[in-house]
């Protein structure tokens, strides 16, 4: 086989897994079982500061739950006063945003963390979240 065509092929074969588990990405699965394979593991990220289960904190608020909701409002975390005041509702584009670069998206907020440049992780982080209860 001709040697440069491979890589060309794997990225086919890569492209068509990832449409489909965007296909399958329904809302409504609970974030354990996301189809999306990739979410879980995109998730770790975030997972050293962030519990996916409601109600426990770590260095900073669960992310359970806040899909579609406005931000800095879990109950028992202490926001920093730059987040308390955004007005931001946590939908797709607000979260990529915010993933992308937190401090652009909310200057002065306390989560330490540079933010993550790649869309197609940032798409399956969301995916995770957006099925989190
Ligand atoms: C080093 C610890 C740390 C890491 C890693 C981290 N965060 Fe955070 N995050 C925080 C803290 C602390 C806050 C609260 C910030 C504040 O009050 O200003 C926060 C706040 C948030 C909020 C707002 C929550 C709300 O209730 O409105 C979101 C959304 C968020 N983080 C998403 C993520 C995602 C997604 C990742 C992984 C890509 C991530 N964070 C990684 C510490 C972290």
């Amino acid at each position: 086989m001709n040697k440069k065509a491979m890589p060309v092929r794997r990225f086919a074969i890569a492209s068509a897994i990832a449409i489909g588990a965007l296909l399958f990405a329904a809302p409504g699965v609970t974030g354990a079982d996301a189809p999306n394979p990739k979410a879980r593991v995109a998730f770790q990220a975030c997972a050293a500061c962030h519990s996916d289960k409601a109600g426990v904190t770590r260095l900073g608020p669960s992310l359970a739950g806040i899909f579609g909701k406005p931000a800095a409002q879990a109950k028992g975390f202490r926001y920093s006063p730059a987040l308390a005041k955004a007005k931001l509702r946590w939908d797709r584009k607000t979260l990529d945003a915010f993933i992308a670069n937190p401090k652009a998206v909310v200057p002065g907020n306390r989560m330490s963390y540079p933010g993550v440049s790649d869309p197609a992780k940032r798409a399956a982080i969301i995916d995770y979240m957006q099925g989190l209860r």
